[in-house]
């Protein structure tokens, strides 16, 4: 029986090595993670990652070939296949701070491999990382005085939170990059076999280790730009007449352009997407590229200018002053079926609420302890509330920041009763029927409609 190790059991190692254990019970699978408290979690009834049939997943697999430990060097030690899923954030401090991707962890992470291996391993770079890191990590991982020989594999991951199980089971593709020597191509092999017990072999695609690493941040920046695109021209809509839902139906219907990552919101979140297009930034600078820099960095600021613009636009309805109103804030998780709150726009919604000394009231359905968590520095100027309709009661407007479909479905009479008057709902992820709302006495405004 091959063993296979995961260090890092966060969104990414989490779900995707349950799934290799499910898929592949041939292989041990151990996931360890310098977090004692996300590892006691994990070996609980309460999973530290909320994902749609995740818990399943786990269950019927943990115990048997998938477990879950802090003894990083034991596991080290008894590995065939080390997959690296560490955090990359962006760097907070010296050389390039706000954009290069702080590569601490995998630092650390190569050196511990190193220092507690005695015999040779495949290291699979499954965070995502800058083009040319496979090199540094050889570098470290070969410096080696034991004799010992480490191949490292490029398999960034593709999934998105919220839809992650349905993602591994039926990936659109699985990309490993390798060296394209001897030992590089087995490895990749090595990789391919563990996929291949059910993902169709056409959709495994190998590159270089380069192409691959790239491919990743490329990937994110695309995803992105499409929404850049259509929140840009959002605020178009809104000055023309035009309806961006009504455009990105049209745009979409060309295959060229597809239908897919065309939904106007109030800007794009999570952990991933601005870390890696400002990381992607970084490294064209780094090569005296401003120019491909700057174009990427706009997708970027076109997202921030997005949320921002959006609250000024509520805050023109309620009169230019919510100084002291409530403001019910429904949803907080970056986006639906997730308590991932990293990077939400509802968490930008907020602290400008705060500038504007409103009453912040948040909702959500999941992510309710990472907003407490986010806000710990304002606990006293927010308010938490499960009950959505808890959170509308007196409140003058309502602020829609995730689609969970939840929203959708409530009793709008009943909210509209309990509101403050004249009641304002911004729909910042276009989910709700405007007219109903409006039939039944709510001021509505949305994305990208005049
Ligand atoms: P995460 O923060 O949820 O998990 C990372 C885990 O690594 C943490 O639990 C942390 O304690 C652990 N860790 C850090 N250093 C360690 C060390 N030296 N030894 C052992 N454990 C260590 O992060 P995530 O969302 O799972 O993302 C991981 C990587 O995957 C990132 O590079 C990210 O860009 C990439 N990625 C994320 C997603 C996603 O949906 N979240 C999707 C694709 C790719
Ligand atoms: C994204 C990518 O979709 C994954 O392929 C990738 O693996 C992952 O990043 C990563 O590298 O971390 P994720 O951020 O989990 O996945 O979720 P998405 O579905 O991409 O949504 C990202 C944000 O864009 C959310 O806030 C979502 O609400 C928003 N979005 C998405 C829109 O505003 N409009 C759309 O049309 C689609």
């Amino acid at each position: 029986m091959k063993n296979i190790l995961c260090i890092g059991a966060g969104y990414v190692g989490g779900p995707t090595m349950a799934m290799i254990a499910k898929k592949c019970p041939q292989y041990r699978v151990k996931i360890v993670d310098i977090n004692a408290a996300r590892i006691d979690a994990w070996n609980s009834d309460n999973l530290p990652v909320y994902e749609p049939g995740l818990q399943e997943v786990v269950e019927s697999v943990r115990g048997k070939n998938l477990f879950f430990g802090t003894d990083i060097d034991a596991s080290i030690k008894e590995a065939d296949i080390i997959f690296v899923s560490v955090n990359t954030p962006t760097k907070t401090f010296g050389f390039g701070c706000g954009k290069a991707s702080d590569l601490q962890y995998i630092e650390k992470t190569a050196r511990s491999i190193l220092a507690a291996s005695d015999g040779n391993k495949i290291v699979v770079e499954k965070s995502t990382l800058p083009v040319r890191t496979a090199e540094s990590m050889e570098r470290i991982l070969n410096s080696n005085q034991k004799g010992i020989h480490f191949d490292v594999v490029s398999n960034p991951e593709f999934l998105a939170e919220g839809t992650a199980i349905t993602d591994l089971e039926n990936p659109d593709r699985v990309l490993i990059g390798g060296h394209t020597d001897a030992s590089g191509r087995a490895a990749v092999e090595e990789i391919a076999k563990i996929y291949a017990n059910w993902v169709p072999r056409e959709r495994i695609i190998t590159t270089n280790l380069w192409s691959s690493e790239l491919s990743k941040l490329t990937a994110n920046a695309f995803l992105a730009q499409r929404i850049s695109s259509v929140n840009s021209l959002s605020a178009l809509c809104e000055k023309t007449g035009a309806n961006i839902d009504e455009i990105a139906y049209a745009i979409g219907c060309d295959s060229r352009i597809g239908s897919k990552f065309l939904k106007a919101s109030i800007g794009f979140g999570g952990s991933c997407f601005k870390k890696d297009i400002l990381n992607l930034v970084y490294l064209c600078e780094h090569y005296g590229l401003p120019e491909v820099a700057e174009y990427w960095e706009s997708v970027v600021k076109i997202n921030e200018w997005q949320t921002t613009r959006s609250v000024k636009r509520v805050l023109r309805s309620l009169f230019n002053t919510i100084a002291g109103k409530k403001i019910a804030v429904f949803g907080f998780a970056f986006k639906a079926n997730t308590n991932d709150t990293r990077e939400s726009p509802a968490h930008l919604v907020v602290r400008e609420l705060l500038d504007e000394r409103a009453i912040p009231v948040i909702t959500d359905y999941k992510a309710l302890p990472d907003a407490k968590r986010d806000l710990s520095d304002v606990l006293d100027k927010v308010m938490f509330v499960e009950d959505p309709y808890e959170a509308a009661k007196d409140a003058h407007a309502i602020l829609l920041c995730t689609e969970w479909r939840q929203f959708a479905e409530l009793d709008w009479k009943k909210v509209y009763n309990l509101m403050s008057k004249p009641a304002l709902i911004f729909d910042g992820r276009n989910i709700l029927n405007g007219d109903e709302l409006t039939k039944i006495g709510f001021e509505f405004m949305s994305i990208g409609k005049a």
